[in-house]
């Protein structure tokens, strides 16, 4: 029988709500048609955002959104999608698809979804083919309360006030997509363009974040923390706030993927292993910014994450689009726990993409909506956001999988609230058998409060647009109460969350 002890007298730290962020980018379906109809669409929108998709995103509890891109992000110049819309500058978007984008969606739109999300905002800026000058400007244009022809422009396009930019990345992918730059020359821009990233109002920094490795590019992350720092005394602050991390899960690889709903159980544990794959990626940079911030003043900022399958066969391939079934929500449940238990480092996290887009929360076609399997765990994990991590360990349940894909067979991880209520994740990753397990916590007289569940007997499930439900939070009846434990059997295939409180 496999033991989890919980020690909820050992805060680790607190689990910044923003690692449960989402990326929101100008590809494929993800904007335009998931999120934004516009005013005058039949789909029921408020400002041109839909409601269903809005409103699902609330009761997600979305802590930040990252936007505009990606790839997109580097080409974006933000000026093309201010003012009048049917003046906007129509371009290609070359990256995703070769489509038109007519900028409908610009930087007012976004601050309006956000508003109406309710989430703090993450605007990814371009230093790949814009300018420090484009870039100081956009910041201006948000940001700048007062007399100036930025905050001019932005109260002749309708918005006096300016709004809150909490993050702001400079640049994305500046080793690939945003202009193949080496760790020095990125190091060196780096430097420069964030210095004009202005703090207008003192009292709400913008949080910069620096462009950081693809996987396990070490070689980036040395060089371009080496870069940044040199000759700076000591750490600045408000000089560098965080650094990326991008992780896809490809089951076959970068170039073949594989299917995100033809696999057999072989793939299925291939694919889990490479999601807790993240724990090493997280611990080796982490190990190098230790050597540049031994006090962990700069965050990992982990801002596309998910999985990444061949597209759905007769989508437009340049637009992403894929399935999610019960095993993304294996793959969403442990990179959670392997996040929540790095909390000292990993600050932000960002999963691609919301809607539509490689690991999506919600699908849509016309009118309708579903939530995919994905949605139902990051659901079940928001009562994380903002607690404190507390001590745990897994004993007993050993491995499962087989060969170079042997896994464990349970994750988890612990965190206890403001009000002392404790919320256990837990991922049985075998296909094969259930998991009995006690769990133990340091104290007696704990009681269950709430218990959901995700599975299915068909690992292979999912949920479309004829069948929405085929997959989603199911009361988690397997637990009994004792004296001095709880004892829980843990279904194959499954994420379970169970709350318990004293
Ligand atoms: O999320 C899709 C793409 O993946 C992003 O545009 C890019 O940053 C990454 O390569």
């Amino acid at each position: 029988m496999a033991k989890l002890f919980i020690n909820e007298e050992n805060m680790i730290g607190r689990i910044e709500p923003e690692v449960y962020g989402h990326f929101s980018e100008h590809l494929g379906r993800c904007i335009y048609e998931g999120i934004y109809v516009g005013e005058n669409s039949d789909i029921p929108n408020t400002n041109g955002m839909r409601n269903d998709v809005v409103e699902a995103l609330k009761e997600l509890k979305v802590p930040v959104l990252r936007w505009p891109g990606g790839c997109f992000a580097d080409e974006y110049h933000w000026m093309d999608g201010i003012g009048d819309k049917s003046c906007r500058k129509k371009m290609v978007n070359t990256h995703w698809g070769g489509v038109v984008e007519d900028n409908s969606f610009g930087t007012h739109e976004y601050m309006e979804l956000c508003r109406q999300i309710g989430c703090k905002t993450y605007i990814n800026g371009n230093l790949g083919s814009g300018t420090v000058q484009e870039m100081s400007e956009w910041v201006e244009y948000m940001t700048f309360n007062g007399v100036s022809p930025m905050a001019d422009l932005r109260a002749a396009n309708g918005h006096k006030e300016p709004w809150t930019v909490d993050f702001f990345g400079i640049g994305n992918e500046n080793w690939g997509c945003g202009g193949n730059m080496t760790p020095e020359y990125y190091g060196n821009e780096y430097r420069r363009y964030q210095t004009y990233v202005r703090n207008y109002d003192k009292k709400k920094q913008i949080k910069k974040v620096c462009c950081g490795a693809n996987i396990d590019d070490y070689y980036w992350t040395e060089g371009v923390l080496n870069t940044a720092f040199a000759n700076t005394e000591d750490f600045v602050h408000g000089f560098m706030d965080y650094l990326s991390l991008h992780y896809y899960v490809h089951p076959e690889g970068w170039k073949i993927k594989g299917s995100a709903t033809d696999f057999n159980d072989a793939v299925w544990y291939k694919t889990l292993y490479k999601a807790l794959y993240m724990d090493t990626l997280v611990t080796q940079h982490g190990a190098i910014m230790d050597k540049y911030d031994p006090d962990k003043k700069i965050g990992m900022c982990v801002d596309e994450w998910g999985s990444w399958y061949t597209c759905e066969p007769g989508t437009n391939p340049g637009f992403l689009y894929q399935q999610n079934t019960l095993r993304d929500a294996l793959i969403a449940g442990i990179t959670l726990n392997v996040f929540n238990k790095h909390c000292d480092r990993v600050k932000i996290a960002a999963l691609a993409q919301m809607v539509n887009v490689l690991q999506a929360v919600i699908l849509t076609e016309g009118d309708k909506m579903v939530k995919t399997p994905t949605y139902h765990v990051m659901h079940m994990y928001r009562y994380h956001q903002g607690a404190s991590l507390i001590e745990s360990a897994v004993t007993g349940a050993g491995e499962t999988g087989a060969g170079k894909w042997t896994v464990p067979k349970i994750t988890e991880s612990v965190s206890k609230d403001g009000e002392g209520i404790i919320t256990i994740t837990l991922n049985n990753l075998s296909i094969e058998t259930a998991e009995g397990m006690e769990i133990k916590l340091a104290d007696n007289g704990y009681k269950v409060i709430e218990a959901k569940v995700v599975t299915n007997t068909d690992i292979h499930a999912h949920n479309t647009f004829e069948a929405p439900e085929q997959i989603t939070e199911q009361e988690f009846t397997g637990y009994t109460e004792h004296e001095d434990h709880i004892s829980v059997k843990l279904p194959a295939s499954s994420v379970t969350v169970l709350r318990v409180k004293k």
